[in-house]
């Protein structure tokens, strides 16, 4: 025993002296990896902004490179063959020179979930070894070189989620570059092109890709038709071409029964006229999706369905069809747990069984006036959505008795009643636009995402003793609920709160201060009787506070103590009794709106709680003098401060000017003093601009004139002098936006003025004041990191759908 205890002791240590021994790692593979990471700016964790690790951060140049995190090298030559760098927070681009090219011999690389910002290089082309490849969601754009191509022994390709565009505009009978690559990877077994800019037709013989399993081009804008020579692939069992522009016919030519496919969604496309009943003969499928197929108002024969007999996905939401379709055709598809059909006039019948059990029913807008009683028996339900439908009264007590229901949508219905038995195993309920009554249920405290709004829900909101510290969406408002918010309603993972159209009072929480992640804050029009809540400034995502119509009171700046909302987009405390003044650099953080500049954690928050859907989440602001409800993907772009309505006094922040990207302004109904600042004139994207009744003396500054959007401002009641300037946008306002102003002159007004105003004493002042905004632009480039210029050019080149060269010298401008 002793004895072979020696032995595998001193094999043991023998061996891991060896391994110590022998560094595996090539020195010229070690130096590129090396000069790889330092060609990226990777922000560091600790800056307050990044949660991932980067993967490269603990690669250090004296140890063995083959056993850095990510690094695979060949055992036997020690050159390194995978190179995995997912989610490694990588900024900057990836230059035609990189080091990463030196590292000839890879065979996998993923780069997936960085910001790469930039092209692909042609370079690319020099991994010739390269099996898979993966630049997934990584702010590239431009055209894939065509170099890789000649990638032939690739195998795998994921470009999705960047802002790749081809060059389609040629001849249509020429194959296109982008045309020829694809077809020249004929050792391709999986492609990923999804959600890109990619445009133009498919080649219409791609027999060539004959390896092809896994196809994905879905979120794009191809055009054309969906060659027939993909359904003859005998390999292919994936195909998502949804969110398109392909157009009919369809046609999947003369296949066997050999097709293996089986996935298909083509739909969100512009597919017309009848559907095909070859389908039916895509027999392996056990996932369809068709939807928005406009048949046009016609009849759809529902029974080419039926032939499917493996489908578990059936997707036919908005067919655009006349069909009343009666539900129970589909309980011949036994396989199916998983259909949506909104959109479709149904038939239910009140008798109806339908035996497959479904998981996930998607039955929105589908004129149905009474709650489906066949759903009792469907135990194994776990998603139902009945939204906008004609469905009156209660919500049956069975309902809530589903052992495996999480997510229920009824919104945009007529149920009335109490919510009292509302299960705390749900995951996400939402039932807005209804009438429900009563009490705000107890069980709130244990959802995930809860959208009560616009009903008739009283009384006060419950206290959660035990919270489960996971509620990321809670909606509740536009009803009749009063008292306090507790504080122990909101959890630490809270990202939106709307409890706006209350008779809520009492003060803020305190406890808003520890839901890191709030993006969203809606208290409009309720009672809240408090001071500013300063401390919001520690929420670094938040992009949404508004406060309007309620009682806050007292300073909203405090002294040598800015404010810095980094990714704040609409600011709204109107209405209120807010006081004092503001300083001059109160806007200089406020990075959103000073530029296009903002770290895009939607993206990633948005992945995880599934953020892109729709909450009803909306907010009632003021635009160009007049109420308007902001709803849905107007969030995104819309920027807007408005102060309007209390009683905030002194000189209009110099800094204001900064504000670049603010659409709109207003500061009107307060006690504003001095002059109108000049800097106003570099807001070039305003579209709105309210300063009446206040206290403003001096001029209207003639610089904004240059505000080519402006198609809105209102002057009115305030102390202004001198000629109106000549400007068009100016000119073209009706005269009561410079009214009550005894010293203003020239049309649209019809006092005449007197002769020249403006003395040389007057323009040093206002050059004085020029001074001022360059230097509050400079103090704001300062505290934007010039680091960040990584993720500010990922931002522009992501958000707005500009042309790209207008995009890379707004990013070169940017730096
Ligand atoms: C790593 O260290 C070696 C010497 O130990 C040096 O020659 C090499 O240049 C270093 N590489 C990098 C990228 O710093
Ligand atoms: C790569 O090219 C850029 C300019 O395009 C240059 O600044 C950089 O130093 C080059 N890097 C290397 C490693 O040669
Ligand atoms: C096709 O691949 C071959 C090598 O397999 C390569 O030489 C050629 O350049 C490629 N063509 C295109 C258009 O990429
Ligand atoms: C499609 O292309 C392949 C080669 O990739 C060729 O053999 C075949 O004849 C072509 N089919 C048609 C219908 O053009
Ligand atoms: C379809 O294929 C079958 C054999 O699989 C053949 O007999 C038939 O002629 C083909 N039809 C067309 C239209 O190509
Ligand atoms: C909804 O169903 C009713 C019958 O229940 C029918 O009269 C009405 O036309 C349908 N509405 C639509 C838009 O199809
Ligand atoms: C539910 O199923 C049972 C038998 O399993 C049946 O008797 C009952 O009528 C069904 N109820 C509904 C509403 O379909
Ligand atoms: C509140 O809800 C009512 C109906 O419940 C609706 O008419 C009204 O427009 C809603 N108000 C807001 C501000 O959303
Ligand atoms: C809302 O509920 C109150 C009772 O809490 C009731 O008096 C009122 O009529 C309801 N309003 C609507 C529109 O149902
Ligand atoms: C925030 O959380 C910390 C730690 O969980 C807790 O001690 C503190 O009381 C909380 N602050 C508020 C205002 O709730
Ligand atoms: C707000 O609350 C304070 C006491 O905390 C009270 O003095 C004041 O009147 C309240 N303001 C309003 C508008 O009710
Ligand atoms: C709930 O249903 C409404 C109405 O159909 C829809 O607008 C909303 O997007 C749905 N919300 C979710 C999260 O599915």
């Amino acid at each position: 025993m002793m004895i072979i205890w020696s032995f595998c002791l001193i094999f043991c240590i023998s061996n891991s002296v060896l391994v110590i021994a022998k560094d595996l790692c090539l020195p010229d593979q070690r130096d590129a990896l090396l000069e790889f990471k330092n060609e990226f700016y990777v922000p560091s964790p600790n800056s307050g902004f990044m949660i991932i690790k980067g993967k490269t951060e603990k690669w250090r140049n004296n140890t063995d490179c083959c056993s850095w995190d990510g690094v695979s090298c060949d055992p036997k030559t020690g050159v390194v063959v995978e190179l995995n760098l997912e989610y490694s927070n990588l900024n900057g681009p990836l230059r035609s020179n990189s080091s990463l090219f030196r590292l000839q011999h890879l065979q996998r690389l993923d780069l997936a979930n960085n910001y790469l910002s930039g092209i692909l290089p042609d370079s690319i082309g020099n991994l010739k070894y390269l099996r898979s490849l993966s630049f997934r969601r990584c702010y590239l754009f431009g055209k894939i070189p065509s170099s890789l191509g000649s990638l032939s022994y690739l195998t795998f390709l994921s470009l999705s989620e960047n802002d790749f565009t081809s060059d389609s505009m040629g001849n249509l009978n020429r194959l296109t570059d982008f045309q020829l690559m694809l077809l020249n990877l004929s050792s391709l077994t999986g492609i990923n092109l999804g959600y890109n800019q990619f445009r133009g037709m498919l080649p219409s013989n791609m027999s060539s890709l004959s390896k092809l399993r896994y196809f994905e081009i879905s979120g794009n804008s191809f055009s054309g038709t969906i060659p027939s020579s993909l359904f003859m692939i005998p390999s292919l069992t994936y195909l998502d071409m949804g969110t398109n522009d392909f157009s009919g016919p369809f046609e999947i030519g003369n296949i066997s029964s050999l097709s293996n496919l089986q996935q298909l969604y083509i739909g969100e496309n512009n597919f017309n006229g009848p559907i095909p009943g070859s389908i039916s003969k895509l027999v392996g499928l056990s996932a369809l999706s068709l939807s928005f197929w406009n048949v046009g108002g016609g009849i759809v024969d529902f029974s080419i369905f039926l032939h499917l007999k493996s489908l578990r996905s059936l997707n036919l939401a908005y067919l655009n069809t006349r069909s009343m379709v009666d539900l129970s055709i589909f309980s011949n598809l036994m396989l199916l747990d998983e259909l949506d059909l909104s959109g479709i006039n149904l038939k239910i019948s009140p008798t109806l069984h339908l035996p497959p059990p479904i998981k996930t029913l998607i039955l929105s807008s589908c004129n149905i006036s009474e709650f489906p009683k066949f759903l009792q028996n469907q135990t194994s339900l776990y998603y139902l959505d009945i939204s906008a439908n004609q469905i009156e009264g209660q919500v049956p007590a069975w309902l809530w008795r589903l052992p495996e229901l999480r997510k229920v949508n009824i919104s945009q219905n007529f149920f009335s009643g109490e919510l009292t038995m509302l299960p705390n195993s749900f995951y996400s309920f939402i039932c807005s636009d209804n009438q429900f009554s009563g009490e705000i249920p107890k069980t709130i405290c244990e959802l995930e995402i809860l959208v009560l709004s616009n009903n008739n829900f009283s009384g006060s909101l419950p206290r959660c003793f035990e919270n489960k510290f996971s509620r990321s969406i809670l909606h509740l408002g536009n009803n009749s609920l009063s008292g306090v918010i507790p504080e122990e309603i909101l959890s630490g993972n809270l990202m939106s709160l709307d409890v706006g159209h209350n008779q809520l009072s009492g003060e803020l929480p305190k406890s808003l201060m520890n839901c890191t992640y709030l993006q969203f804050l809606n208290v409009e029009d309720n009672r809240i009787n408090d001071t500013f809540p300063f401390w919001l400034r520690s929420l670094p995502y938040l992009q949404i506070l508004v406060l309007r119509s309620n009682e806050f009171h007292g300073p909203i700046s405090s002294p040598g103590d800015s404010l810095s909302f980094p990714e704040l987009r609409i600011f709204d405390i109107s209405e209120n009794s807010f006081s004092g003044g503001l300083p001059s650099d109160y806007f200089v953080g406020w990075s959103a709106m000073s530029s296009v500049v903002a770290i895009d954690y939607r993206l990633i928050f948005a992945a995880s709680a599934g953020l892109r859907e729709s909450y009803h989440k909306s907010v009632v602001l003021t635009n160009k003098g007049s109420k308007m409800e902001l709803v849905g993907s107007g969030f995104t772009i819309y920027k807007t401060i408005d102060v309007s309505g209390n009683r905030l006094e002194g000189d209009i922040p110099e800094s204001v000017g900064i504000l670049k990207e603010l659409i709109v302004l207003n500061m009107s109904h307060n006690a504003f003093t001095g002059h109108i600042p000049p800097s106003l004139s570099n807001l070039s994207n305003l579209q709105s601009l309210d300063l009446s009744q206040n206290r403003l003396s001096g001029s209207i500054p003639p610089e904004l004139g240059k505000l080519t959007f402006l198609e809105w401002m209102n002057f009115s009641y305030n102390r202004l002098e001198g000629p109106i300037p000549q400007a068009t946008q100016i000119q073209s306002q009706n005269s009561s936006s410079f009214a009550e102003n005894p010293g203003l002159c020239g049309a649209p007004l019809q006092k005449k003025c007197g002769g020249e105003e403006a003395t040389k004493q007057e323009q040093d002042e206002e050059k004085e004041e020029e001074d001022q905004v360059f230097s509050w632009i400079a103090a704001a480039i300062g505290y934007v990191p010039g680091l960040f210029c990584g993720l500010a050019i990922a931002h522009i080149l992501t958000s707005y759908k500009r042309d790209w060269l207008v995009r890379i010298f707004s990013a070169f401008l940017l730096c």
